[in-house]
């Protein structure tokens, strides 16, 4: 008790004078603390490692973030063994309890806000107002987590049978492995093993290589936070070296992932093997990719689409399991559309995200951005250019790319990029456009822009996508507002942020007495 109702925490503002001078200023500061070694954290204790890797600032490669010790199986073994050992005096600490661990770690988050997105800044390439969304939802999650906790911990009765009481009530798995991307590598995150957490379970965390600083933020704000050690281990590591271990361990009961397909695809085969001495059949919280359409209707307001297109696209290069890779324009708006976004994509700059007069920034790292131009290859062959920008000499760009010319059996129109390559479609009408929208393998988010209510209506019922934004840009999902995850090769439809997500990390159990 005694929590305000949940509430989403505030944006960034930078009418605020306060605001946009916190950006340099803390950039600078993190600039500073560059190059640090990073350990292990296992119960309770920092672990180094000899062997380490780099994480370096895409836009700039030269310039490393950090210095990241990598677990090995042996760590890692350490770690499930740290939160076996932890898990019943976990498990038997109260709902509400454990919910004040995240009030408290989001008091700690709330506090390095700033910090926290200026490291994103430097570490993934967030321009800054995708950094501290990443951050506030990072919050957000915490808060909400919570207080959903605090709620489903209380014993239900159920049934009206006299002389009967049933109770309905929960509990925890037990060891949870939480598997992180980096494209929100504190929000998703944290989002995540909070949800294991105040759900009961203990964590062995394991980042993304590539974000394992902002990783390893999320122990100095568990730390913080006061809580019991071996209730979150972190273990950053080499997939190839550490990941299967981890997903085939038979201590571990859950496994929350959020991915690629090809990887949440592996660890669901995987984990359906039972080894000796397992005791739970493994839970797997899945969330992969997405091919997401944005569908242009005749009579679209193009002042409201066009900008909204644009940010979906290309808001952090792209790079969102969200973002808008197709957009399917009707004919009859067709050279319109096409015309102004165009233009607005023209008036855009592509370099280093810590300056803000740059709308895109650099691509994850090396890997991503062969990949991503590979795609631009395959496209321009499938379809045309209809534009491309420029982009910087130093550092992992990728040029803003409009592709039109796209058919629906086109790897283009099929394939998530990751990255930012927009892929037009020119559909007859509404009925065709919905039913290319469909057409992929994927249904995570998708769009409409349209003035007519039919149109709006057949969306709403046709369009089947976990997450579908009508007249609006469909990323930045709001934690309680837009729950988020989506269906067929998407996810096993899960919604972060939202009221069922921490009913995946617990068993239920009835208890009936006669009375
Ligand atoms: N939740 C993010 C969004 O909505 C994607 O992971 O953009």
């Amino acid at each position: 008790g005694g929590l305000k109702p949940f509430y989403n925490e505030a944006m960034v503002d930078f009418t605020r004078a306060d605001h946009r001078a916190e950006f340099p200023k803390q950039i600078a500061a993190v600039r500073a603390q560059l190059g640090k070694n990073y350990p292990l954290f296992i119960g309770g204790k920092e672990v180094k490692t000899a062997d380490t890797i780099p994480s370096v600032n895409p836009a700039k490669p030269s310039e490393v973030v950090g210095v990241i010790c990598q677990a090995g199986t042996k760590e890692v073994g350490d770690a499930i063994a740290a939160a076996k050992s932890a898990f019943p005096a976990w498990r038997d600490t109260t709902p509400a309890d454990r919910a004040q661990y995240l009030i408290k770690a989001a008091a700690v988050a709330r506090r390095r806000a700033f910090e926290l997105s200026a490291w994103q800044v430097l570490e993934i390439g967030k321009q800054w107002d995708q950094a501290y969304a990443d951050v506030t939802e990072a919050i957000d999650f915490l808060e909400y987590y919570a207080r959903e906790m605090i709620k489903l911990g209380k014993p239900k009765r159920v049934g009206n049978a006299p002389g009967e009481l049933n109770h309905y009530f929960y509990e925890p798995k037990g060891v949870a492995a939480v598997i992180a991307p980096w494209n929100f590598p504190l929000a998703i995150g944290l989002g995540m093993a909070s949800a294991a957490i105040v759900a009961g379970n203990c964590v062995v965390f394991k980042p993304s290589g590539i974000t394992s600083v902002i990783g390893y933020h999320m122990v100095e704000i568990f730390r913080e936070a006061g809580l019991p050690a071996g209730v979150f281990n972190y273990t950053p590591g080499r997939g190839s070296v550490m990941g299967d271990f981890l997903v085939d361990s038979p201590d571990v009961s859950l496994i929350a992932f959020t991915g690629s397909m090809e990887i949440g695809l592996r660890i669901i085969d995987r984990a359906a093997k039972v080894y000796p001495g397992q005791r739970n059949v493994k839970k797997i919280v899945c969330e992969m990719g997405g091919k997401n359409a944005i569908i242009i209707d005749d009579d679209a307001d193009l002042d409201e689409a066009v900008p909204h297109v644009l940010y979906s696209a290309f808001g952090f290069q792209g790079q969102k399991c969200s973002a808008c890779s197709r957009v399917i324009v009707l004919d009859a708006v067709y050279d319109k559309f096409i015309e102004r976004l165009t233009s607005m994509a023209k008036a855009t700059l592509v370099g280093p995200s810590e300056d803000p007069a740059n709308y895109m920034g650099a691509v994850a790292d090396d890997k991503a951005m062969k990949t991503i131009l590979e795609y631009v290859e395959i496209g321009k062959k499938e379809g045309h250019v209809l534009y491309e920008s420029k982009v910087p000499s130093e550092g992992y760009f990728v040029p803003m790319t409009i592709i039109g010319g796209i058919k629906p059996e086109h790897r283009l129109a099929q394939e998530e990029i990751f990255g930012p390559v927009l892929a037009v479609m020119r559909a007859k009408d509404f009925d065709q456009a919905i039913e290319w929208a469909n057409s992929t393998q994927f249904a995570l988010t998708g769009g409409v822009f349209s003035r007519s209510p039919e149109h709006l209506a057949q969306a709403r019922r046709e369009f089947r996508v976990g997450n579908l934004y009508l007249n609006r840009n469909n990323t930045g999902a709001l934690v309680g507002r837009q729950p988020f995850g989506g269906s067929a090769m998407s996810g096993v439809g899960t919604k972060a942020g939202g009221p069922d997500y921490l009913l995946h990390f617990m068993d239920p159990r009835v208890v009936t007495e006669n009375t």
